[in-house]
C-alpha cells in the first residue's frame, strides 16, 4: 500500500496568526501545506495568493502544495513557484488550455496536479494520468472549508486508481477519521484536512488520527 501523506489545509487556520499554526503544524511533523487559492470568479470565494505564500515559504521548510481554484492558472503558475510553490494543482474546468498548462508547470520544474470538481466526468481525466504527477478528487463542492464529505466521489478515486496504480490521488473536502479511510480503501494517498485539523486542539493528536483512520 501506498505511503499515506495528510496535507493540512491552511484555509482553516487562524489568518491573524497564521504562522503560529504552521509552527505548531511542523512540531506535530506535518511536512506539506495545502494552499488554497481562491480567485472569486472560479469559485465564490477569495482567500489569499502569492504574498502570503511567498512569506509562508519563506518561514518554513514545507512543501507547498499549492491548489489553484481560479479561471486563468496560466498567467499565474510562474509567479507561484517564483514564490515557492512545490507542487502546482490546477482546475480541468478552468478555462485554459489544459495540456499547455501542465506543460508549463512541469517546464518550471514544479510537480503538477490537475483536479476535478464533483460533476465533472471522471473519464475526460484519466488520459492525463499518464502525464501528471497527481489527480486531485474534490470531495467537495470547491470554495469553502466545513462542509460534508461526498461519498458518491469515491467511485471516481477508485476508477482512477484502477486505471493508474502508480499515480498520486489526492482528496480533498470533509476528510476525517471516518472519510479518510473510506479514501484511502478506494485508493488515495493524498488527505487533505482543513477543519479537522485546525479545530482540534491538539494538531499533533489530529494528525495521527488521521493516519491511523487508514489502517483497517
Ligand atoms: C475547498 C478547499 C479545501 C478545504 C478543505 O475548496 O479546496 O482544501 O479547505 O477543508 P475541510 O477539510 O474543512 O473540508
Ligand atoms: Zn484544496
Amino acid at each position: 500500500m501506498k505511503n499515506i501523506n495528510i496535507c493540512p489545509s491552511i484555509l482553516s487556520a487562524n489568518f491573524a496568526c497564521l504562522m503560529d499554526d504552521v509552527v505548531r503544524l511542523e512540531k506535530a511533523g506535518v511536512d506539506i501545506l495545502h494552499v488554497d487559492v481562491m480567485d472569486g470568479h472560479f469559485v465564490p470565494n477569495i482567500s489569499f495568493g502569492v504574498p502570503v505564500l511567498n512569506s509562508l515559504s519563506d518561514a518554513c521548510n514545507m512543501f507547498m502544495d499549492v491548489h489553484l481554484m481560479i479561471t486563468n492558472p496560466i498567467k499565474y503558475v510562474k509567479s507561484f513557484v517564483d514564490a515557492g510553490a512545490d507542487s502546482i494543482t490546477f482546475h480541468v474546468e478552468c478555462d485554459d488550455d489544459v495540456d499547455a498548462c501542465i506543460k508549463y508547470i512541469h517546464d518550471l520544474n514544479c510537480r503538477c496536479g490537475i483536479a476535478i470538481k464533483p460533476a465533472t466526468d471522471i473519464d475526460f481525466i484519466l488520459p492525463y494520468t499518464s502525464i501528471v504527477d497527481m489527480i486531485l478528487v474534490m470531495t467537495v463542492e470547491p470554495g469553502f472549508g466545513g462542509q460534508a464529505f461526498m461519498p458518491d466521489m469515491l467511485q471516481k478515486v477508485r476508477k482512477i486508481r484502477n486505471f493508474n496504480s502508480d499515480i498520486d490521488i489526492q482528496v480533498d473536502g470533509g476528510i476525517n477519521c471516518e472519510t479518510a479511510r473510506y479514501a484511502v480503501d478506494a485508493g488515495a494517498n493524498f488527505l487533505v484536512a482543513g477543519s479537522a485539523i485546525f479545530r482540534a486542539k491538539n494538531f499533533e493528536k489530529a494528525v495521527k488520527s488521521l493516519k491511523e483512520a487508514n489502517i483497517s
